[in-house]
């Protein structure tokens, strides 16, 4: 009797234990279906931004609260989706010191931001390798390539060298197979991630016919399907049209980067496609009038795009204003923040494929020596954060 007694209490505990332990670990991981983003059957929209330095302010218990302190704030403001780095490759604190070699603290301060950010309720979008040199990037594999004797031309060799490509997807398994020292729930059963990002912003200069970063993405993008198939999946792609509808190619800033827009989003494991927007380096010295012009077609071609080529959700997934652009005021940027969310919310709510938009970027109090001249301290631009508000609660109303 007494042991029955025991069974029911453990069992009456253990479900309770269970909830108090986290109650709000989401069971359910964001979908797409048709051109729209869903969660159990119903639309999702997002209001979000972009924050890089996540995992590195995370990883220093000095700096970790100001992670908290922006997941909280921004669910303040109804923002529900954050995009940040999965990778931070050689140099200066580095998450992977060497190839498949990981810095334990910095794997602990990404855990730290998943599960922090499941506790406020933001998604995350997370990138995994970056085009760029900012935190390692195309160029550090190619130098960990050279230290082990590969003869490379230059830092496009990344798409096609097989060893660094081997180096690459083990640093895919790494993060996806990555179990959680915070909440013990692997990266790839964990529902807080809304997305896997291939890499932010590929561009391949040396090859403009398009077919390097095509057949990079056919493989890397089956790499990450076979261990995960639970997330979405996106390319990282800046909208940039190619080869495949030389007539779209009108609508690029004058210029091509490699990419293409139409057959790297075709590709089956790619779930949505991604824009970003940057009208003051893009067509640097334009008029006000000739920026507008191109931001506005920009927006449109690739709602259509989106919408009748692809059948996919759209996402514009960076934009912002620098205070470092001509004629800049807060107002203007308040005003330029207004004019895309209108533009994604307008599509949203005609039944478009706009998922939504994250702005560039949101930084924490204290990080001056961080600024861009695009990072919005929340607390510091009342206004800012008033429309970015408003677009928060007007969006997910559609839901
Ligand atoms: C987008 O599609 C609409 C409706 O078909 C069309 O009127 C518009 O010109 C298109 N815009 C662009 C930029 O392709
Ligand atoms: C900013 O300053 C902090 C503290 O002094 C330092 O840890 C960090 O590396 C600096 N960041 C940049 C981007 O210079």
């Amino acid at each position: 009797m007494w042991r029955k007694s025991l069974i029911c209490i453990v069992l009456l505990l253990a479900p309770l234990m269970a909830c108090s332990e986290d109650t709000t670990v989401r069971n359910s991981f964001v979908e797409t279906k048709g051109g729209d983003f869903v969660m159990n059957g119903r639309p999702l929209y997002f209001n979000g931004f972009n924050a890089y330095w996540l995992m590195y302010m995370a990883s220093d218990p000095s700096t970790k609260d100001k992670v908290t302190e922006t997941f909280k704030q921004a669910s303040e403001y109804g923002m529900n989706v954050a995009r940040t780095w999965a990778f931070s490759d050689g140099g200066y604190r580095a998450l992977q010191t060497s190839p498949g070699s990981y810095n334990e603290d910095m794997f602990k301060g990404l855990d730290f931001v998943v599960s922090e950010a499941n506790k406020y309720g933001i998604y995350l979008i997370l990138s995994l390798v970056n085009n760029w040199e900012g935190f390692g990037g195309k160029r550090q594999y190619v130098q960990w390539g050279r230290d082990q004797g590969q003869y490379l031309n230059n830092d496009d060799d990344f798409f096609t060298n097989s060893v660094l490509k081997g180096y690459y997807k083990n640093h895919i398994k790494a993060v996806l197979s990555r179990v959680n020292s915070v909440n013990g729930i692997a990266y790839k059963d964990d529902p807080t991630i809304f997305a896997w990002e291939l890499m932010n912003e590929p561009r391949c200069q040396s090859d403009l016919s398009g077919k390097t970063i095509q057949d990079w993405v056919v493989e890397m993008s089956a790499h990450v399907k076979s261990i995960d198939k639970n997330h979405l999946l996106e390319v990282g792609h800046e909208g940039f049209y190619g080869e495949s509808m030389p007539e779209k190619k009108q609508f690029n800033p004058g210029y091509e980067v490699g990419t293409d827009f139409i057959s790297n989003n075709r590709i089956a494991e790619v779930d949505f496609t991604t824009i970003h927007l940057y009208p003051d380096q893009w067509v640097y010295g334009a008029s006000d009038e000739v920026q507008a012009e191109f931001v506005e077609k920009w927006i449109q071609s690739h709602i259509n795009d989106s919408k009748v080529v692809l059948g996919k959700p759209l996402l514009v997934a960076e934009f912002g204003k620098s205070s470092r652009s001509a004629g800049y005021t807060i107002g203007a940027r308040d005003k330029y923040l207004g004019s895309i969310f209108n533009s994604v919310y307008n599509c949203a709510r005609d039944g478009g494929p706009c998922g939504g938009a994250l702005f560039w970027q949101v930084m924490a109090q204290g990080m001056e020596n961080w600024s861009d001249g695009y990072e919005v301290v929340l607390e510091q631009n009342p206004s800012t954060a008033g429309v970015i508000d408003q677009q928060s609660r007007r969006i997910s109303s559609l839901d």
